[in-house]
Formats: C-alpha cells, structure tokens, sequence
C-alpha cells in the first residue's frame, strides 16, 4: 500500500527537528504500526520521528517480524500476540502510551488493545485508513516474489483454513453475502468485533471503551479500502453491495458490541474526513488530526 511519506514531510522533519526544544518530559509515549506490504525502516521511521518532533513526545514504530513479508503471511491473531508481548517488554510504555495505526496496522494495533492481557493503557488512538468494518476485495499487491506468492494462495477461496492460516488481510476480508462463512471461518475480524453471538467478550468491550479518544481518520479518495467507510466501522449491509450502512446504521454500532457507541456517545469519538488516496495524508491534517493527540501530558 502507498506510502505515507512525501518530500514536503521529509523538509518540515528536518525543520522540525532542528526547532524542537526540550522534548519528552513528562510526555506520553506513542508506538505506530505500518500497513500491509511495508515496514518500520524507511518511510515510516521518518513519519514516526516527524510526529515525535512536532509533538514533544517520544515514539517508535513496533515492527512485527520481518515487517514486509511478515505483514502479509503471519496470520493477525499471531501479529496482535507478538505486538502484546513487545508491549509488555516497553518499560517505558508501562505508565499508558498512545497508538498511532496506518491501514491493516489497524488490525494489529486493535488486537493488541482487545486481546492483550496485563497490557498497560492505550490512552488515544488514532486510527489512519483502517479497515475496521471489513474490506469486501484484497488490496492490491505491488510486485515482486511475495505478491506472487499472495496472489496465488488467493487464487484460492477465501474462507479456506488454508487461506485464513497464511494471508493476513484473509482475515479482515468480509464479502457481503456470505456472512455465514465468513462468520464461521474467517479467524480474526468477527472476534475482534464481537461480531459472533455467542462468542462475545465483555473484556474485549470494556478495554476498548477506556480508550480516552479515539481518531478514526477516513480518506475521501481511498482507492485501497472497499469501501473507504470501513475506516469509520461504516459498511454494507449483508445482503451484497448496493447498500452501504453509516457506522451509526450498523449493527456492530447499534447493539455496541465493542463499545464504539458509549465512546461515541461521551464524545471520545472523532470522524474526521480528509482528503487524498489511501493513508496520502496532508501534513495540515497530521497538525490538525494526528499530532494534538500525541501531545497530552498528564493521565
Ligand atoms: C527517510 O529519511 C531518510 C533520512 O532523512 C531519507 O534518506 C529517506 O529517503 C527517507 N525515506 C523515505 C521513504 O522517505
Ligand atoms: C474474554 O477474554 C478474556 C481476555 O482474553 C479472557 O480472559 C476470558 O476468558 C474471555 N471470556 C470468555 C467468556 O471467553
Ligand atoms: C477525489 O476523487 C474525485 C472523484 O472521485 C475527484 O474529482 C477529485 O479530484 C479527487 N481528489 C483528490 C484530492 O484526488
């Protein structure tokens, strides 16, 4: 998936890191997760280090195995496993820090704050482009030996063990219509949104409600996501495509299976729309949308 980084954020880094005083005291650390296809070294590390200098606070980008390759094969219940004991092993993570997820990073990052158990708080999160409701088609793959490897396992049906054991993204793809396999073999987004009756988790509910804010940032020209509204847990409904559901339509929202609505309806909940393709964030937005949410001091 495209990257975040573009020239105009290389110069204002430099800037703001030549500019940045007295930075760190007193301030909440933040881990980010990059997307599918990519990894912590590289364009990510510097849109970390770019939030670290215009916030005050520290971070670093968590990376899940190998990252590139890792990111498309280690199943996401192992990916959000190892993020839990990484965590756990931050000491400096141990008072609370605050997450900052690109793309199917989502996935990892909310299976880290659901699943993860003696985990210290997550304190704001903001959420760029993830794919939280479901994407209905696997995003593209750029090129190379392991897009011929995805491609050909994809081949394969979707809902396959096989399939669900070795593609990450298989377990956040959600075809409307067959919400009955889905919800009988896709291994990791019905668990994560409680979305199976008698499965639900009220662990899983109460960790993500003491969130104190939540982002979730949606990219109006989101060419990756299908739909782009799943960034805000919008989707459609079961019946097939022609009919997207808004978040507050949703079952998901309604019933509150994970507690987006008591968030919501305390106010912790931003929608916020901003313009470009997938996770292209304009640095005005990152000012406006990312970084105050890096900024807080005090717990
Ligand atoms: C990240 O920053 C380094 C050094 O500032 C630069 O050489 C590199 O090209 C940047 N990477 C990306 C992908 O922007
Ligand atoms: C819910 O999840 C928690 C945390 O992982 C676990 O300890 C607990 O056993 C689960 N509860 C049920 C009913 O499955
Ligand atoms: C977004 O897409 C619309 C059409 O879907 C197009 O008119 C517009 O120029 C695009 N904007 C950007 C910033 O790419």
């Amino acid at each position: 998936m495209a990257k975040i980084l573009q020239r105009p954020l290389l110069l204002l880094t430099v800037a703001a890191l030549l500019f940045s005083t007295v930075p760190f005291s007193n301030a909440i650390p933040f881990i980010v997760f990059h997307g599918i296809g990519d990894q912590c070294s590289g364009g990510v590390s510097n849109f970390t280090q770019l939030l670290s200098s215009l916030s005050g606070s520290p971070g670093s980008c968590l990376e899940i195995g190998n990252g590139e390759k890792d990111s498309w094969f280690m199943p996401l219940m192992q990916q959000a496993s190892v993020a839990c004991e990484k965590v756990k092993q931050m000491k400096e993570l141990s008072q609370g820090y605050n997450i900052v997820a690109q793309s199917q990073g989502n996935m990892v990052a909310r299976g880290l704050l659901e699943f993860c158990d003696d985990a210290p708080p997550v304190i704001n999160y903001v959420s760029l482009g993830g794919p939280h409701a479901g994407i209905a088609a696997v995003p593209k793959c750029k090129s190379g030996p392991i897009c011929d490897i995805a491609e050909a396992f994809l081949k394969l049906e979707i809902y396959n063990d096989f399939v669900q054991d070795h593609i990450a993204p298989s377990g956040y793809v959600k075809i409307p219509c067959e919400m009955t396999k889905y919800l009988e073999h896709s291994q990791y987004l019905p668990k994560l949104n409680n979305e199976r009756p008698d499965e639900r988790n009220s662990t899983f509910k109460d960790r993500f409600t003491s969130l104190h804010n939540l982002v979730l940032v949606m990219f109006q020209n989101d060419t990756t996501l299908i739909p782009k509204e799943t960034s805000w847990f919008g989707y459609y409904n079961d019946e097939g495509l022609d009919t997207l559901l808004s978040t507050q339509q949703t079952k998901l929202y309604r019933e509150d299976w994970i507690g987006l609505k008591a968030l919501d309806d305390v106010g912790k909940v931003k929608f916020v729309s901003v313009s470009g393709d997938h996770l292209m964030i304009a640095y005005k937005d990152v000012l406006e949308y990312v970084v105050p949410y890096l900024m807080q001091t005090t717990l």
